[in-house]
């Protein structure tokens, strides 16, 4: 109990340092953006005809020829979770869930804050469990945060003290998060949440580039999927074309803001959903207030994100929350 408030401040600092970090990488966002784009647009005109959700809705493999994206299939045949274009979802992460009663298909929580009998208890309520972690950043305060190396660690990140960097290619790191995955296993998710995994598009400390985020998160895809959890992949549209066929949806967060929402679509042009967050009240104001017309107008009347399945949330993640 007497961790509960420390941790609530640290992550409501991290919910802060987020936004300024990616307040502060807008232009490059921009730049990446475009240059993606052109991939993006040919995927989607590729891809077009005949991908629906990778199989007869079964579970059982098309008999077609896969349409592949860099010499990957676009949809791991054996994933038996895939939710469809649209499904709804809450996020809440800043204190152990006390709130079931918003009616969503998925919640995606906080992977340590969560015991087994609150993800039962969602599931017997006809919802999905989605399993919060981060995989590419160390947070001080977690239980297996002593299994460290201090040559896995990088640059502190913007704005989140008590997080750094952590090197993808470790085989201790990577050690670590596959532990991760069977608790997330032995405590029933249907799925997991991997944050942090775009350190290249970051002041790191490691060196870390595109590549060692798009080997990580293809490691962590074929871990999840062996225990039969799906996942997403968590902003980082520069490596989208790379790992999409690994990942089951996308997270997506102010992509409105950042105009970006078409790198997104990539993944609903495949079947697969983007959950999408706005913070349209700012990154200090999380408050149990509405949001005003024209920060609703901002945030929910956007043609790129039309698809999306989209919520609107305060910066720190707790239970608020409204939709389009
Ligand atoms: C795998 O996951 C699917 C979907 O959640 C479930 O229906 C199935 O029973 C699971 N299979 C095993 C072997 O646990
Ligand atoms: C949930 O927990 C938070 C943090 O302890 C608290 O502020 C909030 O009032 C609680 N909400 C409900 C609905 O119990
Ligand atoms: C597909 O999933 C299976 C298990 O569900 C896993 O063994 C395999 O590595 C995955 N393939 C890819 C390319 O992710
Ligand atoms: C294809 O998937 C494999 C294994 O998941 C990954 O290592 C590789 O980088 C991917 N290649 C491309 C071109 O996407
Ligand atoms: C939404 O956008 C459309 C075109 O972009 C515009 O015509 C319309 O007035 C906008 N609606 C609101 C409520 O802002
Ligand atoms: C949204 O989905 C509908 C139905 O699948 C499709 O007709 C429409 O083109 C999509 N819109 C966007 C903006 O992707």
């Amino acid at each position: 109990m007497s961790n509960s408030h420390d941790d609530m401040c640290l992550k409501a600092d991290h919910g802060r340092g987020l936004f300024n970090w990616r307040f502060g990488s807008t232009l490059r966002k921009v730049m990446v953006a475009l240059l993606v784009m052109i991939p993006i647009i040919s995927l989607a005109v590729g891809l077009g005809v005949g991908l629906t959700r990778g199989g007869d809705g079964r579970g059982n493999p098309t008999t077609t020829t896969p349409p592949t994206i860099g010499g990957n299939q676009t949809t791991n045949k054996t994933v038996k979770w895939q939710p469809e274009v649209g499904t709804t979802w809450q996020i809440e992460l800043l204190y152990p869930l006390n709130d079931t009663s918003f009616d969503v298909d998925i919640y995606d929580i906080d992977m340590f804050d969560s015991d087994a009998s609150l993800i039962s208890e969602l599931q017997g309520q006809g919802r999905r469990v989605i399993c919060y972690f981060s995989a590419g950043s160390y947070e001080n305060w977690r239980p297996d945060a002593d299994k460290f190396k201090d040559s896995d660690l990088g640059n502190t990140l913007d704005g989140w003290p008590n997080e750094k960097w952590l090197k993808l290619s470790s085989s201790n790191v990577r050690e670590i998060m596959l532990s991760r995955l069977d608790l997330a296993k032995e405590k029933g998710c249907d799925g997991v949440d991997p944050d942090n995994i775009d350190g290249y598009d970051n002041d790191n400390g490691l060196d870390l580039t595109e590549d060692d985020s798009i080997d990580f998160v293809n490691f962590l895809a074929e871990a999840t999927h062996a225990l039969n959890m799906s996942l997403g992949l968590k902003n980082a549209g520069a490596i989208i074309p790379k790992v999409i066929g690994n990942m089951q949806w996308s997270v997506n967060e102010q992509c409105v803001q950042y105009d970006e929402c078409s790198i997104y679509a990539a993944f609903t042009a495949v079947g697969k959903p983007v959950f999408h967050i706005e913070y349209p009240k700012g990154d200090n104001t999380n408050d149990n207030k509405a949001m005003t017309t024209v920060q609703k107008n901002t945030a929910c009347n956007n043609s790129g994100a039309r698809n999306f399945s989209t919520v609107i949330k305060n910066m720190d993640l707790d239970n608020w929350i409204e939709t389009c």
